[in-house]
């Protein structure tokens, strides 16, 4: 039997609880479906910090870098908001990009028809909503170095970060946005701020050339990125591929979630290269929410986002699409059925809880793969 190892790091805030409703999915792709699932759990972020005084350990590290996907939930809350910079709960999470080298960061914006009325847009700009940002991620100002804050011996200090990319980081981000854009709309556009930054104006032209050597077959545009922003929510469909540096796609994808009625309802995959000889990719999977710690505890937090991670996984990882496409179709079903939890409530609808949410998700993933 195939044996597909799943390293869980559910972190803080509603991240345990969004992971418990990706647990009762496992146990039913197990006993029913033979996946082979195995998983083991480990610390990240806060609740990290508090059994080992770092953001992830050592030992949970390596076991990240063994598994053949990581799923995570969520890191930081207010109760760390004094620990020591470098492990502060946020730090766990960039460790495991950086080491784990998950350089391609796909962010995709589906509009379920059920929620359009739940966007703070017009129900008809977003009805029928599917982009997917590509964000580079192991790179920009998030890594690059001096990264510091230097006295300068007048009174003042001076914050440093740095924004670098080199060529092979635009060329190979830009590839994986284009090969997925063949998958779908077969349009890219790309987003820097040539027009201010030398990292932007070496992005642009990196992107350009990538296209005419390898890609000359999908749509290319570039945006700048404030001007991409403004299109986000002004005219959102005209979008299929965004791609994008760390920093831009860290907000752009904000903003493109929150079109979709609620940052509760996004998934991730961050994907690293395929390996030369097995051809597998490093892979973690995470919901592009937080940990809402004002609601954690509380059996209220919407676990979709983090069942559509597995989802992903199932899909980028495993290569299991018809158990992907049928566990991202309970989803669609169940918002059809009415049930709502409250961060996506609307008039008419009715109100559940984390568990019951997650419970109905599975019902629907039975019968449909039944
Ligand atoms: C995200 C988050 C992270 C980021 C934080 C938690 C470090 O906002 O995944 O979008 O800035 O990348
Ligand atoms: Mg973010």
């Amino acid at each position: 039997m195939t044996v597909r190892n799943l390293f869980l790091l559910p972190g803080d805030g509603i991240g345990p609880e969004a992971m418990g409703e990706v647990r009762k999915i496992i146990a039913y792709m197990n006993t029913a479906k033979n996946a082979g699932f195995v998983t083991d759990e480990g610390l990240v972020g806060g609740s990290a910090y508090d059994a080992h005084g770092a953001s992830i350990s050592e030992a949970d590290m390596a076991k990240a870098m063994a598994a053949d996907a990581v799923l995570f939930g969520a890191v930081g809350g207010p109760k760390w908001d004094a620990v020591p910079y470098d492990v502060r709960p946020e730090a766990g999470l960039l460790r495991l990009r950086k080491d784990m080298q998950l350089f391609a960061n796909l962010r995709p914006a589906i509009c379920y028809p059920a929620l359009s009325a739940a966007s703070s847009l017009k129900p008809e700009l977003v009805e029928g909503l599917d982009i997917l940002i590509v964000r580079e991620l192991t790179g920009g100002v998030y890594f690059g170095e001096p990264k510091e804050i230097i006295d300068l011996g007048n009174g003042q200090k001076r914050g440093i970060d740095t924004q670098v990319y080199d060529t092979y980081e635009i060329e190979r981000i830009a590839g994986v946005a284009f090969e997925l854009a063949r998958t779908r709309g077969n349009r890219v556009c790309s987003m820097e701020k040539r027009n201010v930054m030398k990292s932007g104006v070496l992005w642009n032209q990196v992107v350009t050339e990538t296209h005419k050597a390898k890609y000359s077959d999908v749509q290319l545009e570039h945006m700048l990125a404030d001007a991409g922003g403004m299109q986000l929510v002004r005219q959102p469909k005209q979008f299929d591929v965004i791609v994008t540096d760390n920093l831009f796609g860290d907000m752009l994808s904000d903003v493109a979630a929150m079109l979709t009625g609620s940052l509760g309802m996004l998934p991730s995959a961050s994907l690293g290269a395929p390996d030369a000889k097995t051809g597998k990719r490093k892979a973690l999977y995470e919901p592009v929410h937080g940990s809402a710690p004002d609601i954690a505890g509380r059996g209220i937090a919407n676990p979709i986002a983090m069942i559509a991670s597995f989802a992903m996984c199932m899909r980028y990882s495993f290569n299991m699409v018809e158990e992907a496409d049928a566990l991202e179709k309970a989803i669609a079903n169940v918002l059809d059925s009415g049930i709502r939890t409250s961060d996506i409530m609307s008039e008419g609808s009715r109100a559940v809880g984390t568990s019951e949410m997650g419970d109905a998700i599975l019902a629907a993933f039975k019968t449909l793969s039944a």
